[in-house]
């Protein structure tokens, strides 16, 4: 990374993500694609991880929680069903000017007006106000030339079948804004496949589709994301009527803890209760991360929400299928209450990234990028070099990393000097480097077979057997 001088964090991070290749701009030699991102090497990588340790902690280390990987391309019923097709918009107004796309409720905001849950009549109504006292203007050039408020809806439509050239009600379908559609949609053959008793969650990792009017600040907010969510099926009566609250409860706790688990700093976590609640939602908490690079602020990360009867009622109504659950104990026939956890993967990945980036001055006068990451996030876990490009060196240097891949992913570099190659896996977040030098290959040296392992947060170098380092490493993750 060079030492360019970068006006803010965010641009740093986001000019550090793209040059060490972790996140590109969509089709940026079309000119780019807004509100949509591509992940590279190391970002795939990280994010491969993130979503593992996700998984480990929601399906793995829990025995009421199962997996599915249900399709994108749902019954179109369903976003009817869900309230989505009708209710799953914002009122945007344009800017003839600069053609800036602006959320009309965030406008009325920063005047202390309330748009919750208001017609657009009302937000026309509020507008008109404000620009009859002059008070109106474009957020980004500033001109007063604003289009009244429209509904906008957020739902990405396609088609399927034929004919395929046009949109209309008889092909429309719609990417899904939301990927626990498919949950629900699956409840009835997974209790039927596997028999779990209530309590239990379905858990899945799957592309969201959102026509968001603004994609911005990076990939805190995109068209095209990918969600991890796990509703939570549960008897309302359960617990004398208590099993609400004490499971919303619990999972708001596991769910705080597995951010603490892997690193994140504590005092950069909140609560934040909705007074807002979508239209499914009878209560909802987010946790909310300080993004250093978004302004140093509290912003959503995870979402925690209650959604009663909405979800399983609903489909039963439009599908006519019947989603009620027979609890053997108490003889009694109802339709489950839901909870869920949801949260996008890349507004995970950014705030994992953020918690771990430093720039970190050294006792040399020299400073260092490193993004201490907790290791088992670490896109690479361990970095093999040759001290020069000696052809003995190299040898013993690929003969390493080859057994060492087998159970890690591990990197040869042998271009640059040392020093330049300790710093990118500093950055990359790299936690181990392994040097084979002049000893390791030196029969008569007491360091024979030996090479030095070099950790990534202390800086600190150790001699450690050729042979024990699989076992090594194994140990330290
Ligand atoms: N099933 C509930 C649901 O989708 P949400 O609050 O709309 O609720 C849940 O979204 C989470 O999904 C958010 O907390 C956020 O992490 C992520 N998310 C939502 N919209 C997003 C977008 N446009 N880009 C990236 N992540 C998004």
């Amino acid at each position: 990374m060079s030492s360019q001088n970068f006006k803010n964090r965010q641009e740093e991070i986001v000019s550090f993500l793209k040059s060490r290749g972790f996140v590109f701009p969509s089709s940026e030699i079309y000119g780019g694609f807004a509100g949509v991102y591509d992940y590279g090497h190391y970002g795939y990588l990280l994010i491969k991880n993130i979503k593992d340790a996700w998984m480990k902690s929601m399906i793995q280390e829990r025995d009421d929680v199962l997996a599915l990987d249900s399709a994108i391309f749902m019954h179109p019923t369903t976003w009817k069903a869900s309230g989505h097709v009708d209710g799953f918009n914002d009122p945007q107004i344009d800017c003839r000017k600069c053609k800036t796309r602006m959320r009309a409720d965030h406008v009325l905001e920063e005047f202390g007006i309330s748009a919750d849950k208001q017609s657009i009549e009302f937000i026309n109504f509020e507008l008109d106000k404000l620009r009859s006292e002059n008070k109106l203007f474009c957020q980004n050039c500033g001109s007063s030339d604003l289009t009244e408020a429209k509904v906008f809806s957020l739902m990405v439509k396609s088609n399927l079948g034929s004919p395929v050239d046009t949109l209309s009600e008889d092909n429309v379908v719609y990417l899904r804004p939301e990927t626990c559609g498919g949950i629900y949609l699956e409840y009835k053959n997974t209790v039927d496949s596997l028999h779990p008793k209530l309590p239990f969650g379905m858990a899945q990792i799957g592309k969201a589709f959102r026509n968001e009017i603004q994609a911005k600040q990076f990939i805190f907010r995109t068209r095209e994301f990918e969600q991890m969510e796990m509703q939570y099926f549960f008897n309302p009566k359960a617990e004398n009527g208590e099993a609400a609250s004490a499971y919303f409860e619990a999972w708001k706790d596991y769910r705080w803890k597995f951010y603490l688990d892997y690193g994140i700093k504590e005092d950069n976590l909140r609560w934040y209760k909705h007074e807002k609640l979508a239209h499914y939602a009878s209560d909802a908490y987010d946790i909310e991360y300080k993004y250093s690079m978004l302004g140093d602020s509290f912003k959503e990360l995870e979402g925690v929400h209650q959604r009663g009867d909405w979800d399983l009622s609903q489909h039963s109504k439009f599908s006519g299928a019947d989603l009620s659950y027979f609890d053997e104990a108490s003889k009694e026939r109802f339709i489950p209450h839901i909870m869920e956890t949801s949260v996008g993967v890349a507004r995970m990945m950014l705030a994992f990234v953020d918690n771990a980036y430093e720039r970190e001055e050294l006792q040399d006068g020299e400073s260092r990028i490193v993004m201490k990451l907790d290791k088992r996030l670490s896109p690479i876990k361990v970095a093999v070099f040759p001290l020069s490009k000696k052809e003995a060196l190299q040898t013993k240097s690929r003969e390493i990393w080859k057994n060492l891949n087998k159970k890690f992913m591990t990197e040869y570099d042998e271009s640059g000097s040392v020093g330049k190659r300790y710093r990118r896996q500093d950055e990359i977040g790299t936690p181990y480097c392994v040097t084979v030098d002049f000893d390791t290959l030196d029969e008569s040296s007491d360091k024979h077979n030996t090479v030095t392992v070099r950790d990534r947060d202390s800086m600190k170098q150790e001699r450690v057997k050729i042979d024990e380092l699989a076992r090594f490493f194994a140990e330290r993750f």
